[in-house]
């Protein structure tokens, strides 16, 4: 397992896309990591030697995968300010500006690992900026070690997110590493 999931407690869900079983599964597994590695060569294209900085650099991810992935109903960064997140580069609705002691990002910070909700009600703590999000997945970006931001996005329906998403994510985040 390379990230915390969260599921919740009680019933099992089957209903929606990601969950499904099947050749249906497969499907949306299967168009999304080829998508996935369609939007790495484009962000290769336009940060690799071309972003002057960081926040150009997270700006231009934020806008490629939102424009690109139909799930993704926000998709941005928080930089860590001791105790506290502070938000950065983003598309989607208007975000919590700070974000402190509790929720999904700051548990990514804590664990320095990917962390997977299927369903927002169901982690204790999660801060709802925006009610519509439903589920959500958060990628912490490391440097030396040390966590300096984290990658969040968000979707209006439950159970968007899983393993399959984590790799791709990781591996478009390193096209931040020179700006770190
Ligand atoms: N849900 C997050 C807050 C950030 S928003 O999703 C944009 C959390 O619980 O940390």
């Amino acid at each position: 397992m390379v990230a915390t999931i969260y599921v919740q407690r009680g019933a099992k869900r089957v209903s929606s896309s990601y969950t499904r079983h099947g050749n249906q599964e497969a499907n949306v597994d299967e168009r999304r990591a080829a998508r996935y590695g369609r939007i790495y060569e484009q962000l290769c294209g336009l940060i690799d030697g071309k972003s002057p900085d960081l926040i150009a650099a997270m700006s231009t991810i934020c806008a490629v995968l939102h424009a690109k992935m139909s799930h993704h109903f926000w998709t941005g960064f928080y930089f860590v300010d001791g105790e506290r997140l502070r938000v950065g580069p983003y598309q989607g609705p208007v975000a919590c500006q700070i974000l402190e002691r509790r929720g999904v990002c700051l548990e990514a910070v804590r664990t320095k690992r990917p962390v997977i909700v299927p369903d927002v009600e169901s982690f204790p703590g999660h801060v709802a900026c925006d009610p519509r999000s439903k589920s959500e997945i958060v990628i912490p970006v490391l440097d030396g070690g040390e966590v300096v931001a984290v990658f969040d996005v968000d979707s209006s329906e439950v159970d968007q997110f899983g393993e399959a998403d984590v790799e791709p994510l990781k591996k478009i985040l390193t096209l931040l590493c020179p700006y770190l």
